[in-house]
């Protein structure tokens, strides 16, 4: 959808993640290369060395896809540090009604992940962030199926991978590549479809607002 010549439901996506030992940054890369294949301009931000410009890349950005590495159960120190540097945001609302996805990382198949995605969840949710899940079916969970099925951990609310607490960041598994590839290009169409809805439903309610593209 153009104005003025500028595609204004174009999407634009941050990546936002903490990884330990890199395996959650190969998958940010999947999930950033997902979403540029869905149409978005994409920052990649690992978020334990914010800069003013990464900040203020996430304040204009339509879209944050948050990832995590699993530490204890949980999202990782590096996570929640920065989780908590955003308190000034959620309270001035600066996120809000921004679109948020989330990924994680863990050494065994289960890990307690879950609860990482869960505390994704909750923090786009104080932040007033419409939260995007997976949009894919379990894999791996027939006689039919295996390791390499898109969703082979079989989770919902986001992307969830496991990779060997040894192994370097270039053995993360294909299949949690490339289900962290989807949930980008997922959230970008997403993104895109609620960027139209939105400059259509501004243009609806007046004269004065159809003049100009609602971002
Ligand atoms: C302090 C610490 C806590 C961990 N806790 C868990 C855990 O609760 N569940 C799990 O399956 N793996 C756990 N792991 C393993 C990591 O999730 C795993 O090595 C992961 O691939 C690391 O991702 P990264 O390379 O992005 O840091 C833990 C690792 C560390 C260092």
């Amino acid at each position: 959808m153009y104005h003025n010549g500028i595609d204004i439901a174009a999407p634009t996506v941050a990546v936002a993640y903490h990884s330990g030992f890199g395996h959650t940054a190969t998958l940010a890369q999947a999930v950033a290369a997902g979403a540029h294949e869905g149409g978005a301009a994409v920052n990649v931000i690992a978020v334990d060395t914010m800069t003013e410009a990464d900040w203020d890349v996430l304040d204009n950005v339509d879209a944050m896809i948050f990832g995590s590495a699993t530490y204890m159960g949980n999202v990782s120190a590096g996570f929640q540090a920065f989780a908590e540097q955003t308190g000034r945001r959620c309270l001035n609302g600066t996120w809000r009604d921004k679109i948020a996805a989330g990924f994680t990382n863990s050494g065994a198949k289960a890990g307690d992940k879950l609860n990482t995605l869960s505390s994704l969840a909750i923090f786009a949710a104080q932040h007033h962030m419409h939260w995007v899940n997976l949009g894919l079916g379990a894999g791996w969970n027939s006689s039919a199926g295996s390791e390499n099925d898109l969703n082979r951990l079989g989770f919902w609310l986001g992307a969830a991978a496991s990779t060997d607490v040894d192994a370097n960041p270039d053995q993360v598994h294909p299949s949690d590549v490339q289900t962290c590839r989807h949930l980008g290009r997922r959230v970008a169409e997403v993104t895109r479809q609620l960027n139209i809805g939105r400059t259509v439903s501004s243009a609806a309610s007046g004269p004065a607002a159809s003049s100009a593209p609602a971002r």
